[in-house]
C-alpha cells in the first residue's frame, strides 16, 4: 500500500471562476457503472496504479457510493460526459464529519483539457457554499500530475499537530 499523505484547503480561500459545463452533473447511485468504468481507465499506468482490473474498480465504487469511505456526498459531487462515456469525475464523501476529495479523475482520451481542475473548482465552491470550512484530500508523493493540480488550486500538505 502506497503512503498518501494528506492535503488540506481552506474554503475561506478565494477560488478561480468556476467554468461552466452543461455536461456535468451531480451523481446518482444509478453512476456506478459510469463511475468504475472511469476509475478503471483513468488510472490505469498512471503513477497511483496498483494492478487493479475492472472488477476492482467496480468494488471499490460500491464501497465508495455505499458510505464505507464516509457517506458519500452526491450533491458536492459531479460527472461529465462527452458523448455516452464518463470524462470526468469529482468524488466526495465525508471523513470525521469534514469534506474529503475522495477522487478526481479524467479518462484518458480527455486528459490534459481542463476537466478535472473545473470540475474541482465548482465541487470546492459547493462545499464552500454548503459551509464546508476546508475540502482535505490524499496525495501519494509521486502522482506528479494530481499533485500539480492540487498545489495550483491552493491544496498544502495538513499540518501535523
Ligand atoms: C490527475 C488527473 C485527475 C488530472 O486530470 P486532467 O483532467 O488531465 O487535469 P487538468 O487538465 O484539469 O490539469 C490541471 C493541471 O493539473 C496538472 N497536470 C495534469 N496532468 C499533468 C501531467 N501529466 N503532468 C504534470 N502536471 C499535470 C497541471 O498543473 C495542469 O494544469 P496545466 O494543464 O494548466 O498545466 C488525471 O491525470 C487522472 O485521472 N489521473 C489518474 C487518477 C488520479 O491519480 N487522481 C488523483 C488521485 S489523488
Amino acid at each position: 500500500m502506497t503512503t498518501r499523505e494528506h492535503w488540506v484547503r481552506p474554503l475561506d480561500l478565494p477560488l478561480p471562476p468556476a467554468p461552466p459545463d452543461p455536461l456535468a452533473r451531480p451523481v446518482t447511485r444509478a453512476d456506478a457503472g459510469h463511475i468504475a468504468a472511469l476509475m478503471f481507465a483513468s488510472y490505469h499506468a498512471t503513477p497511483d496504479d496498483e494492478g487493479q482490473g475492472p472488477a476492482d474498480a467496480a468494488a471499490e465504487t460500491d464501497r465508495l457510493l455505499d458510505g464505507t469511505y464516509g457517506p458519500f456526498d452526491f450533491d458536492a459531487s459531479e460527472i461529465t460526459f462527452r458523448g455516452d462515456q464518463p470524462a470526468s469525475a469529482t468524488l466526495v464523501t465525508r471523513y470525521q464529519g469534514d469534506a474529503l476529495i475522495a477522487f478526481s479523475m479524467t479518462a484518458p482520451s480527455w486528459k490534459r483539457r481542463g476537466l478535472a481542475r473545473a470540475g474541482l473548482i465548482r465541487t470546492l465552491a459547493r462545499l464552500a457554499a454548503a459551509g464546508h470550512p476546508a475540502a482535505h484530500l490524499a496525495v501519494t508523493p509521486h502522482n506528479t500530475p494530481a499533485r500539480a493540480l492540487y498545489t495550483s488550486l491552493g491544496f498544502r500538505p495538513a499540518p501535523t499537530a
